[in-house]
């Protein structure tokens, strides 16, 4: 049975998450949703989470879920002050759709903000960030896949190796390590597919190899970069993961830092392929030494403190970024990939307390924020 909706007291969050009926609750991140409730219950800030499906078509409010006592219900809830959108949108129609319904509630004369716009995918990031002279050295030449002849020119140009990417993938899903066994024109092909599942291919002919990569991309936009090689000593893929949030008084700063370690010959190092997150200074000290590690270090902080503002001069208001950095084998720091919707598993999976605890409160304590400076404004 759905429980009726009392008028809120203190300000209203929102959280928008991807429906799933093969778990229970039928939605992702339940478990973060939970986080963020018990936040909010601390910080005068009430949580309700629902998906594009329960936005009422009327513009009049929502059908969710709330956690209380212990457990998910049903629940009918009004417009929210702030609305947290966690979901990746595959599709950008799925996006479109979702805009339009939101745009129909303040249509029918309500007002909702949202926590932050999200970034538009990886092309476009890295296209934004090349515009700016201080983040150049660090990011690897990229360009938009187009086809087997590229592919062949990228191959001869780039020592044999190339990475290709999905423009809005996630979870390492869709990688692919292209390598040109160059003395009989082999490709060898070690990947990742669209269900994040390990794979292999050896090709006798580049024709054979180059036409299966093209059916693998299909009509997806992907971009092509140099084959980095972002492993440790023992072969094993690492990336170094940073999540900078805004905080109570709107400033940015740094929640937590940790590596997380893929398998030997696994591609990629996200935890959702397998990998384990482990912590970032007693692993690059150990792989680097300690004068060099704490040059790393203090690159990824430096990269870290410019990235987020400039990218909202771009993109429009963020409120937390998971950046991807990659190490290569002479300790180079490369700005991989950044992240509007970050997971923040990685700190609770190393025990960093304080990086977990401040990675969902921080966007408890933005909202916050953002509410008491809209009520300011309305009343003043
Ligand atoms: N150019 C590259 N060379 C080698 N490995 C790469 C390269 N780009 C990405 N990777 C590996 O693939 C992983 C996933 O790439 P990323 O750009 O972060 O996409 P996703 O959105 O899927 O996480 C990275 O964490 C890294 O381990
Ligand atoms: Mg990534």
């Amino acid at each position: 049975m759905n429980q009726q909706f009392t008028p809120a007291a203190s300000a209203v969050m929102g959280v928008m998450v991807s429906e799933n009926h093969n778990v229970s609750p039928p939605f992702g991140e339940a478990l973060f949703c939970r986080r963020l409730t018990l936040a909010g219950a601390r910080h005068h800030l009430k949580v309700y989470v629902f998906t594009a499906e329960g936005i009422l078509g009327d513009g009049s409010g929502f059908e969710g879920y709330q956690y209380t006592r212990g457990k998910w219900i049903n629940v009918s809830f009004p417009v929210p002050d702030i609305i947290y959108d966690r979901v990746s949108y595959r599709d950008p129609r799925q996006l479109q759709l979702t805009r339009q319904k939101l745009a129909h509630i303040t249509e029918a004369g309500h007002q909702f903000q949202y926590l932050a716009r999200g970034l538009s995918g990886k092309w476009n990031v890295y296209q934004s960030l090349k515009r700016r002279k201080i983040f150049l050295p660090y990011l690897p030449k990229t360009a938009k896949y187009k086809d087997s002849r590229q592919l062949a020119r990228w191959l001869h140009q780039h020592d044999n190796e190339v990475f290709l990417k999905p423009h809005s993938g996630t979870h390492g899903k869709m990688t692919l390590h292209i390598r040109l066994v160059n003395e009989d024109q082999h490709l060898m092909l070690t990947g990742r597919d669209r269900n994040n599942a390990l794979f292999q291919k050896h090709f006798h002919e580049w024709e054979t190899g180059a036409a299966w990569v093209d059916r693998f991309i299909g009509e997806r936009a992907f971009i092509i970069q140099p084959y980095l090689q972002l492993t440790d000593s023992d072969g094993r893929p690492f990336d170094v993961r940073v999540l900078m949030q805004k905080n109570e008084s709107g400033r940015w700063s740094l929640t937590g830092m940790a590596v997380r370690l893929g398998e030997k010959d696994s591609v990629t190092s996200n935890l959702h392929g397998g990998g384990t997150a482990v912590e970032a200074g007693r692993f690059l000290t150990l792989e680097f030494g300690e004068s060099a590690a704490e040059m790393i270090f203090g690159t990824i902080r430096r990269l870290s403190a410019e990235i987020p503002e400039y990218l909202e001069s771009c993109f429009g208001r963020l409120a937390e970024l998971g950046i991807d950095f990659g190490i290569d084998r002479k300790g180079r720091v490369w700005i991989i990939e950044v992240n509007s919707k970050p997971g923040r598993s990685a700190f609770f999976q190393i025990g960093d307390q304080m990086s977990a605890r401040k990675s969902v409160e921080n966007p408890v304590m933005y909202a916050r924020y953002l509410w008491l400076r809209q009520l300011r404004r309305v009343n003043s």
